[in-house]
Parts: structure tokens; sequence; C-alpha cells
């Protein structure tokens, strides 16, 4: 959520003032905003995402005129996956990367919104006892610390309030609590800053997606919920979401990454050959697809795909452990749909496998489709956008 609080009353986000402010409506991330007051007076206004993944830098900007919206810029930015490259390196390189695009593109505007997810990122849902938002703020990091796994002073926190309910005969309220690592949001601050941006919003991954479904739902929002997997390279964000809310969210560590080094091992490969065996063989899925390779002597193919299914069973066993969990938590609840997000959302067959593996439709998204003017973004990229189209889209609407 990345809404400007009425009262700035959080605790200031790392270095850079602005204050954690409370959450909008259905979502459940924190953010941090600076110049919130020119904010009222300017009205609304316009963000560039900036998605700063382990894998590629990803960049996303939305215009609205005459109120239709269309996507003015953007990018995937591929970073350089070289394993020596010390920290200080790697954002150079961020920086570098991200200056010259803004630069190339010609983007005017300066204020960003990002995301962040893994393990410097801790949501947790809880009850508190029933306050105002206000009241709340005083006291958050008093309440919240039993439920935070680091020292409280070194997390920027923030919450939303889902709605209250009656618990051993006391009002309650059911909150979804954010606490994100100050260093960790502070580096990617850095990088914004120093290609030349001021950053203003900062979400967490699986909620940007929430705001990705609210323009995606269509008719056949049935009640059921949907699961979202945004499967990256270090990590794979996965997050249920039930009639606008997510009631689920989880960051796995089997990722685009694992696959890349099941392969390796399997087939003695370096990196660079693997990342490229995993894109050109991916699954096989089907019989006679499988006697092809047999007959043909094809090893890698059989190979890469022997690999990439050991791993591909590990990520379904998580899926059906939150799928239980979810369900277990209510009557009524189904999963009616898995969208898939992230760069290895488009493996070869991984869509159909899921599929026949967890016994719901799982599709691969495409953050784009709720446009109405064309873009020319290739399918194949259009799920590595989730996320960004997520954080750019929460411009103006948000903050005022
Ligand atoms: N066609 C493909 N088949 C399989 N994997 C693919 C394909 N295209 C991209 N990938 C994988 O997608 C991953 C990159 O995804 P993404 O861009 O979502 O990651 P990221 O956001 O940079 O990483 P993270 O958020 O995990 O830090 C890489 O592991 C890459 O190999
Ligand atoms: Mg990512």
């Amino acid at each position: 959520m990345a809404t400007a609080p009425e009262k700035p009353k959080a605790p200031a986000p790392p270095a850079k003032g602005g204050a954690a402010p409370p959450a909008a409506p259905k979502t459940g991330g924190f953010a941090a905003v600076k110049g919130k007051i020119q904010n009222f007076f300017l009205g609304s206004r316009e963000v560039i995402g900036v998605d700063i993944g382990s894998h590629s830098i990803k960049v996303a900007y939305f215009k609205t005129e005459g109120g239709v919206t269309s996507l003015k810029t953007w990018g995937v930015l591929p970073l350089d996956l070289n394993p020596e490259a010390s920290p200080e390196q790697k954002k150079q390189q961020a920086v570098n990367l991200l200056r010259a695009f803004l630069i190339q593109k010609g983007v005017q505007v300066k204020e960003a919104a990002t995301s962040i997810s893994g393990n410097s990122v801790i949501v947790r849902y809880v009850k508190f006892p029933k306050l105002n938002k206000d009241e709340l703020w005083a006291t958050l990091a008093t309440e919240a610390e039993p439920f935070i796994p680091f020292d409280i002073k070194d997390v920027q926190l923030g919450f939303h309030i889902l709605g209250d309910l009656m618990e051993e005969g006391q009002k309650k309220m059911e909150t979804v609590l954010v606490a994100a690592k100050k260093d960790a949001v502070q580096a990617r601050v850095e990088v914004l800053e120093a290609a030349g941006l001021k950053p203003t919003i900062i979400d967490v991954d699986s909620f940007s997606l929430e705001n990705v479904y609210e323009r995606l739902k269509g008719p056949r929002d049935d009640g059921a919920a949907t699961l979202y997997l945004n499967i990256g390279h270090t990590v794979t964000n996965l997050s249920i979401i039930e009639s606008g809310v997510t009631r689920v969210v989880r960051d796995v560590f089997i990722s685009g990454i694992s696959f890349t080094k099941a392969i390796m091992k399997a087939l003695q490969l370096d990196i660079a050959k693997a990342e490229e065996a995993k894109k050109k063989h991916g699954l096989i899925i089907d019989a006679e697809e499988k006697e092809k390779a047999l007959q043909e002597g094809n090893r890698e193919a059989l190979g890469v795909s022997q690999a990439v299914a050991g791993v591909v069973r590990d990520l379904v066993a998580e899926v059906h452990r939150s799928v239980d969990f979810y369900l277990s938590q209510g009557p009524e609840r189904s999963i009616g749909r898995i969208q898939l997000a992230g760069g290895s959302a488009k493996m070869r067959n991984l869509a159909k496998h899921l599929t026949a593996e967890l016994k719901v439709p799982v599709d691969v998204m495409n953050p784009f489709a709720f446009l109405k003017t064309p873009v020319d973004v290739p399918p194949e990229v259009q799920p590595a956008l989730g996320v960004v189209v997520g954080v750019a889209l929460r411009q103006n609407k948000d903050w005022v």
C-alpha cells in the first residue's frame, strides 16, 4: 500500500525523511513517501516503476491521458551475473544501467516506485487489540516486536488493517504487518537516487502483484482465490488473493537459479551454458516428445527436463503447503486458478506441467492485458514485468 498518511506519525524510514504511512485499502505493503504535501496540491502524480531484481532491472512507466492509460516506457535491463562481483560493483552496475536507460528513453518523470521481497521483508497477519490508526502507529513498534524476527530498530514497519473481529470477548482487528530491513530499503533507495530518481513508494513484490490483479480481474473471478507464483531468479513470491485481499504471502527460495544449478550439476555445465540449456529445453511433458528425444539421443534435452522436474517437485510441495494452510483457515475456500509471473514463468511447458500437478488452471500472466492501448512488449518478457507493472500502477491513486 502506498497511501500518503493524513498525519505523518510513523517512524521515519531509513535516512530519507518521510514517513511509513498507513496502508491503502486492499494492500499491505508499506511506503516511504517524501514530499507528500506537494502531492495534495499537485494532484495526480506519475511514478516510474523500477523493479531491481537479481537477474535484471525492470522498468515501466504508464501515463493516463483523457482517462486512457497507456504504457509509455518499459525495459528489461539484464544484470551481469558474475558471481565474483562485490555488492558495491553490483550496485554500480545497476545504477549505470538504469541511468543510461532513462537518458536513452528521454524519461522526464523523476518519482519512482519500487518493491522488495526475499529475506529482508517479513509479512505477518497479526490480530491486535482494537485501536485506531493513530493509536496503532504510536504503539506499533511495541505491538509488532513479538512478531518480527529481526531487531525492531533495524526494520521499517508498515501495516494495513483488514477488518475487525471479536475474539474471546475482546474487540480486535486483523492486520497485515510488514517489516522491511532498513539496510535493504536503503540499498534500493541509493540505486534509484544515484540514477537520478526520487524514490517515493516502496512496496512488497507480492502486494504489487495484487495491484495488477485488481486491474486484470474479470468475470471469471467467481469467489475462488487466485494463487500467484512470481518465479524470479533467486526468489519465488507466493501469494493467495481472495476477493482482492492477499491472504497468504510467502517467499520461497526455489526459483530460476535453482533450475540452473540443478542443470549445472546434472550435465556438468557452467552457469552460462546451463542458463541457455534451461531456456532452450525446459520441461518435456508428453510421452511422444520424450520418445523422440530418446530416439535422437538428445541427452541435453532429457537431462535438462529431468533436472528441472526435480526442482519443480520441490516448488509444487511448497505450493501445496501454502494451499493447505489457506484452506485450513476458513470454510468454503478454494483456489480457482494460478497465475505465473516472473522470468521463469516462461519456462517451456512449466504452466502445463503445473496444471497437471496441481489440478487447477495455470496461466502465464500478461500484466498488460488490462490496457486498451496496444503495447510493444513481446509475450516472452511480459510475465517478468508483473511486479514492475504493479508498482508503476501505484501512482496517483494511492497517494491522494
Ligand atoms: N524462457 C525461459 N525459460 C526458463 N527460464 C527463464 C526463461 N526466461 C527467463 N528465465 C529465467 O527467469 C529468471 C529471471 O526472472 P526475473 O526477471 O523475474 O528475476 P529477477 O526479478 O531479476 O530476480 P529476483 O526477483 O528473484 O531477484 C532467470 O533465472 C532466467 O533464467
Ligand atoms: Mg523479481
